[in-house]
């Protein structure tokens, strides 16, 4: 029968023997996959290990201070930190289109991870969080039809766009690749990453630039930052986070009149999408006490410069989908 230990145990000895005194890089996201990678490659081959947390400028409020800390902090996992927020906000500069969006914001993720990994010397392995869902989905593509062996040909949180360079054709290494997310989850636990990290909502490889509609400018990545982070708090302090598959906020690029005082105000909207689902295919919007929308929207008019209404997403998926962009 499978057991967490046993997975462990085996997936250390089979890394090390793949490895060999290779050095291997491997792009930590935040979310349960790359995090559980990250610390078994770490158990497996220390040093060897170098771990890139790119940051895009789109996170959750306080989250890359998170990541950075657990790992360095309580892990001990050296985390090498790229600051390129500017970079892919002048990427996104004054482009509306969502899929336009993604791409341009896929492609400089490639480029940041090619220029980070030519600036820390030379990897023969990727590290990445492959799970048996996207082996079969990528049967054929990341097998190499000269050795037959699997070599990476794209990043795994931006694999919908473009793909890595020649140049940058690493061998990989994928020890989840059995796994199923259940199973990704059990494993996580058993090693000791925190809950917020296990049971992590998913969340967008293009993250808050596609849930700002239209254009994104440093300006709105604030406001829906601090909008967003309210909503999790609010549902955090409950207990309910785990009832949702997702629960966030969406920044409409239009205003509306409001009264604050005696000022009339002219603002954003923030659109609340709390949803329930199985696997992100097909979504309920989910049927959130009304007391805790009233707090959420209270807190987001009266603490939120530039929001002046909050509205609820009463559309399921589909026709809706979860993300607005
Ligand atoms: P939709 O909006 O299509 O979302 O109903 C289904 C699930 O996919 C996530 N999603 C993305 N994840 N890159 C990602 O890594 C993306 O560009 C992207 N778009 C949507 C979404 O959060 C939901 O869980």
């Amino acid at each position: 029968t499978w057991t967490t230990a046993a997975f462990v145990e085996e997936a250390i000895r089979e890394i090390r023997a793949r490895v060999g005194e290779k050095r291997v890089l491997l792009a930590l996201s935040g979310g349960v996959d790359s995090s559980t990678l990250a610390f078994l490659l770490y158990k497996a081959i220390g040093d060897q290990l170098t771990c890139v947390f790119i940051d895009q400028g789109f996170m959750r409020k306080l989250e890359p201070e998170r990541l950075l800390k657990l790992f360095q902090e309580q892990f001990h996992i050296p985390v090498e930190y790229v600051n390129a927020r500017d970079r892919f906000l002048a990427q996104v500069d004054g482009i509306t289109d969502p899929e336009e969006k993604r791409r341009r914001i896929g492609h400089e993720f490639i480029r940041v991870f090619e220029e980070t990994s030519k600036r820390l010397g030379h990897f023969d392995y990727l590290a990445q969080g492959t799970l048996y869902p996207d082996v079969i989905e990528s049967a054929d593509t990341n097998v190499d039809p000269q050795t037959g062996e699997r070599v990476a040909v794209k990043i795994k949180s931006h694999h919908n766009v473009g793909g890595l360079p020649k140049d940058l054709r690493f061998k990989l290494v994928e020890p989840l690749r059995k796994l199923f997310k259940d199973e990704v989850r059990k494993v996580g636990r058993s090693i000791g990453l925190p809950e917020e990290i296990v049971q992590r909502q998913p969340f967008p490889g293009p993250g808050l630039a596609i849930r700002i509609l239209g254009e994104v400018t440093a300006e709105r990545l604030n406001i829906l930052r601090d909008a967003d982070l309210i909503v999790r708090q609010e549902i955090n302090q409950r207990g309910l986070y785990h009832d949702f598959w997702q629960a966030f906020a969406v920044l409409l690029p239009i205003r509306s009149v409001g009264v604050m005082g005696d000022q009339r105000t002219y603002a954003y909207p923030i659109v609340l999408r709390i949803v329930k689902s199985e696997d992100g295919m097909t979504a309920d919007w989910a049927r959130v006490p009304y007391d805790v929308l009233e707090a959420i929207s209270t807190r987001i008019v009266n603490e939120v410069k530039g929001v002046n209404r909050v509205v609820y997403d009463i559309t399921s998926k589909p026709p809706g989908t979860i993300e607005w962009e």
